[in-house]
């Protein structure tokens, strides 16, 4: 029969779920068996009364955010028990579920009571369930989750997993998991440096079992002290969500990557200007994938309506001559890749109070040259980025135009892309890029590379990719 996983159903789903089964006081999975029961007999709860307060909606992921992830807690019969209730908390506080399971010698020290209340869910305690055995309940926690955590970490239980017992709920779990177990190891220095514990912890580390600790410090028994503390709760947490996490390559770590995006507004006056149809949608993915990738990120964006990337420094601008002083004043970077459709050019009579209709007839509307950002920085004596990308938005004669753009300007590489109407790059969500570059040693051979139709923010990580493979590693180092 096909299990379901509950972290996997829609945030609004499991909310109802979570609050429906708050309510009655079971577990979520006891929960939607009742609902599939009652659905079966015709006789379901309807779902529409039970709203969730609005405080109790989780917030809403924001692009980029970390995954969900669930571990299984067994808490064993130790003193330092009472942490794992804080360790509950600075698990949840990292958007990780936890369903708890006590030892019996635990509801010695914590009861199940405290345990619940602080994970929001049933807690496990026994075997031989028949209400969690209904569908192989020790098989799930052990299996339905993504790591497992023991908690204190008895020397009784750490015997137990070292030895294959399966006589109770915990241990029985320890063995039917294929998930990776992390241990907290907690007990008096005498029974942590006693031969028996040191064949079990070395047994165990040889079955490719992790821990945390122990610490030195002080025990609980008054006057001893050595090795046998329990990691503090923060220290179990953070190696529990580096193992449920770990931290993505970042090839980019140490560069400084400047980066411009959208459109630019030139003023007629102090109502009107002269705009482009460019979203910024292009740029904003490539500071999104360059941060991904390590980089420390300056993005200098024209007036756009998207919101900030997480971890990017953003400077907005208006016009192309502020754009031009905010990517001066943003160098020296490692590489700059200038993706904002800059208008070509201003108006030279810029009007200081609205234009008004006059009977004299339209107002002349003489246009300037802007500057030329992509030029300006590729032709540095000083301070030129190591590598200088442009885009180039042509609507005909893509790859001749943008090839004699790469020339004109000096840059290393230029993304070209069809913005004629007919493609709906403008604005849109999806991009057919031809990436032109020269060759680092020799300038006038010239490459091109034409990728298929992707979303923007593919291109931008083909692009990072790119730059990673070809050149990241050939930027000098900052003298420091
Ligand atoms: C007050 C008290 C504190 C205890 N603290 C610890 C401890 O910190 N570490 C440990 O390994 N055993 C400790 N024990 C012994 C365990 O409770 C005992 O070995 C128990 O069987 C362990 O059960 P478990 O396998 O469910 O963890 C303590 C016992 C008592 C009475």
């Amino acid at each position: 029969m096909a299990s379901l996983t509950i972290r996997k159903l829609d945030d609004a789903v499991k909310t109802y779920l979570r609050l429906r089964s708050a309510k009655n006081r079971r577990s979520v999975e006891e929960e939607v068996r009742v609902i599939l029961r009652e659905l079966i007999e015709g006789r379901e709860e309807p779902l529409t009364p039970f709203s969730a307060p609005p405080e109790a909606a989780p917030a809403p992921l924001r692009t980029g955010a970390v995954p969900e992830a669930s571990v299984t807690l067994i808490i064993g019969g130790g003193i330092a028990a009472f942490k794992s209730l804080d360790l509950i908390r600075r698990l949840k506080e990292r958007r990780i579920e936890v369903r708890c399971v006590l030892t019996k010698a635990a509801e010695q020290f914590v009861t199940p009571l405290s345990v619940s209340a602080l994970s929001h869910e049933r807690v496990y305690t026994d075997l031989f369930d028949p209400q969690s055995e209904f569908d192989a309940g020790h098989i799930r926690l052990a299996r339905d989750c993504d790591l497992i955590v023991v908690a204190p970490a008895t020397a009784d239980l750490m015997a137990k997993m070292a030895n294959g017992h399966a006589d109770d709920l915990a241990s029985a779990i320890l063995l039917a998991t294929s998930r990776k177990i992390l241990l907290a190891p907690a007990m008096n220095p005498l029974m942590w440096n006693n031969a028996a514990t040191r064949r079990n912890v070395a047994q165990l580390q040889r079955d490719g079992i992790l821990m945390i600790g122990p610490n030195s410090g002080e025990m609980a028994e008054a006057g001893e002290a050595g090795i046998g503390r329990m990691s503090e709760a923060i220290e179990i947490a953070n190696a529990a969500e580096k193992l449920l996490r770990p931290p993505l390559p970042r090839p980019l770590a140490g560069k400084r990557v400047l980066i411009t995006a959208g459109p630019t507004h030139e003023p007629i006056d102090p109502v009107r200007y002269i705009a482009n149809r460019s979203s910024g949608k292009q740029g904003f993915a490539i500071a999104a994938a360059a941060q991904a990738a390590g980089a420390e990120v300056i993005l200098v964006s024209g007036p756009v309506d998207l919101d900030d990337p997480a971890g990017v420094t953003v400077k907005h601008v208006e016009s192309a001559r502020q754009m031009l002083e905010q990517v001066q004043s943003a160098l020296p970077a490692d590489i700059a890749i200038f993706a904002a459709a800059v208008a070509d050019w201003r108006v030279a009579n810029e009007g200081e109070q609205k234009l008004k209709k006059t009977s004299a007839g339209m107002p002349p509307l003489q246009l300037v040259e802007n500057p030329d950002i992509l030029a300006t920085i590729s032709k540095l004596a000083d301070k030129r980025p190591p590598l200088v990308i442009g885009f180039a938005a042509e609507t005909e004669h893509l790859i001749d135009n943008a090839k004699s753009k790469l020339a004109r300007k000096g840059c290393d590489w230029i993304v070209a892309n069809d913005v004629s109407p007919a493609s709906g790059v403008m604005g849109g969500d999806r991009n057919t890029v031809h990436l032109i570059s020269k060759n680092a040693e020799n300038n006038a051979e010239i490459t091109v590379d034409s990728w298929p139709v992707m979303t923007k923010e593919q291109v931008a990580i083909e692009l990072v990719a790119h730059i990673v493979k070809n050149v990241a590693d050939k930027i000098p180092e900052p003298a420091s």
